[in-house]
């Protein structure tokens, strides 16, 4: 991209070396942000480790109060604690500050943004830190929007399907040691997750209220706050699934006013962001992790009258959690507010 005025930013990423961190990176040259320089800071364990950055290379250097200067847009993707601590500390040094962590998404002074659905929000940033949302939520809003406009959520019933990147790099690492081991007939020894990964499911967040994970009640308020109605009900169940990228969403949509699947078909066919697949069995033709992993759209799919609740709707969503559910929309606030 370039920039009207041939403006060029200088971007930080934090927590460069991670699974997000390293998205980042990439969606930045893959879309060919106006970078004058880019700064990668993750721990002191990896200070001097070289990365790829399109053709060229970017030391890292470990993350201080002193790594901000002359920074102007700083991407947070290294876990909450890091956030809360540096955020502030990024923002008075200058920068925009968006974060993919969860230390800031409900602040009510912090912006919780999808470009494709509340991009205005972002104006208004007391604290100079826009917040990322859930991977969860990001794919889910972005489909949901058009048909919110046009007929008012009511209800939504979501059960997840997620991968195992959204847990970060390490974990990606521990479901192919554990598949190995179970392919070779040996006992898994899970480094990561709480217990054995391949050729399972499980949930594997942090319990939050009522039994809900937190996982499940981010999907509830960051909904609630992106969508800008807190009457919207949000019933969540998250699943961690055996597959390496890509999450999928299995959504029940009740309305205030009348909706079809046909009508709801029409309106994410338009609709920003969205690709809809339209054919619910062709092999290959409806939304799947494996075939969204490394693309930026979020894919809709099987998208069918409800079979008990006239007017409501079921369907099928499917986005790269790394890319539309972190770095891709992180890096699409930046592009907008240039
Ligand atoms: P490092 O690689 O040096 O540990 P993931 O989500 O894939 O696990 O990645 C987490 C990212 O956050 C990594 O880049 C990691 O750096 C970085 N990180 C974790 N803790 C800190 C910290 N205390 N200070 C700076 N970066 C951190």
């Amino acid at each position: 991209m370039t920039h009207p005025a041939g403006k060029s930013f200088v971007v930080a990423v934090v927590g460069a070396t991670g699974a997000v961190g390293r998205e980042m990176l990439r969606t930045l040259e893959q879309r060919n942000f106006p970078v004058s320089r880019v700064v990668a800071l993750a721990s002191k364990r990896s200070a001097g480790k070289v990365l790829a950055f399109g053709k060229s290379e970017i030391v890292v250097s470990e993350l201080g109060p002193q790594s901000f200067a002359g920074v102007d847009f700083a991407l947070f993707s290294a876990g909450a604690s890091v956030s809360r601590e540096y955020g502030p500390i990024a923002a008075k040094a200058g920068a925009i500050v968006i974060d993919n962590s969860s230390a800031w998404r409900m602040d009510p002074e912090v912006p919780l943004v999808v470009p494709e659905v509340n991009m205005d929000a972002a104006k208004h940033r007391p604290k100079g830190i826009i917040a990322n949302p859930n991977c969860s939520t990001i794919q889910m809003v972005v489909a949901l929007k058009p048909l919110h406009d046009a007929a008012h959520i009511k209800h939504i019933v979501v059960s997840t399907y997620q991968a195992t990147s959204g847990k970060g790099h390490a974990a990606v690492e521990d479901l192919l040691a554990q598949a190995r081991a179970v392919l070779d007939g040996k006992p898994v020894t899970p480094s990561v997750f709480p217990g054995q990964m391949a050729f399972n499911v499980m949930s594997d967040w942090k319990t939050g209220e009522m039994d809900y994970s937190e996982e499940e009640l981010k999907m509830v308020n960051e909904t609630r706050k992106i969508m800008g109605d807190d009457s919207i009900g949000v019933s969540p169940t998250t699943v961690r699934v055996p597959v390496v990228n890509g999450h999928s969403e299995a959504v029940f949509v009740q309305f205030h006013e009348p909706m079809t699947a046909e009508k709801a078909k029409h309106l994410l066919r338009n609709a920003e962001g969205v690709v809809l697949m339209d054919e619910p069995y062709a092999p290959g033709k409806h939304p799947q992790p494996a075939q969204a992993s490394g693309t930026d759209p979020v894919y809709v799919g099987r998208v069918r009258d409800d079979l008990a609740v006239k007017g409501a709707i079921n369907m099928f969503v499917v986005a790269d959690n790394l890319r539309k559910g972190a770095a891709l929309n992180a890096v699409q606030i930046a592009e907008r507010l240039i």
